[in-house]
């Protein structure tokens, strides 16, 4: 079985991608449930120095240098699974999804990686090990086209791009299609998909 990775993505903010990361990654839980999967897993990854997936879904916005993502991505590459088991928290939603926190510290991680080998797969590395262990990941971005969002655009397998019905709002899909095809074309990553444009408000 190949786990789908989703990244909601889009250069606008307040589209509501954080609200339906989190939501959709709460409905997979239980959709999986429901049809008989007696311990569903899903892993929500929050890559939003806001942290409102975090938030969300823990209760909590105090994680950073040494339990969030911004851990993961800062550490030897030898010690990325370790790191990535230490790091995963419960949500309060459901037993069976897991969160790897967002944190403000995730502002600075541009700037640490700008040098370094290899930096844009380092999320699509310490995903990878576990996607085994999940039936779905579901990786929540911030509205802009950074190293950390094209980190989570080659770590995706299916893009969702929630939009909200209104003109300006409408013209960042061309945007958002742009840059997820240039990552798949430039870079070879044929995986990579637009798994649907999602209407949201
Ligand atoms: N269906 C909806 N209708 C109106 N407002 C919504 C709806 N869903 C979410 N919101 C609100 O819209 C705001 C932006 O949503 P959010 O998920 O944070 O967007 P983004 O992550 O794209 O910035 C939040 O205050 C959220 O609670
Ligand atoms: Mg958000």
């Amino acid at each position: 079985m190949t786990t789908l990775v989703f990244v909601f993505t889009n250069n606008k903010g307040g589209v509501v991608k954080s609200t339906s990361a989190t939501n959709v990654a709460f409905g997979l839980v239980q959709t999986l449930r429901y049809s008989g999967i007696s311990e569903p897993r899903v892993l929500l990854v929050d890559t939003d120095g806001q942290a409102h997936t975090t938030l969300l879904t823990t209760g909590g916005k105090d994680f950073g240098e040494r339990d969030s993502l911004h851990t993961v991505l800062m550490a030897d590459r030898q010690e990325v699974f370790p790191t990535m088991q230490h790091c995963l928290v419960q949500s309060q939603w459901d037993e069976g999804l897991h969160v790897l926190p967002g944190s403000s510290w995730l502002d600075e991680i541009e700037d640490h990686l700008f040098s370094v080998n290899g930096a844009p797969f380092r999320l699509a590395q310490a995903i990878e090990p576990l996607l085994p262990s999940y039936h779905a990941v579901v990786i929540d971005t911030r509205p802009s086209y950074i190293l950390m969002t094209k980190m989570a655009i080659i770590a995706e397998t299916e893009a969702i791009i929630p939009i909200e019905p209104r003109y300006l709002e409408g013209i960042s899909i061309n945007e958002a299609i742009r840059e997820i095809t240039d990552i798949r074309d430039g870079w070879g990553y044929n995986n990579i998909r637009i798994g649907g444009i999602l209407i949201t408000k």
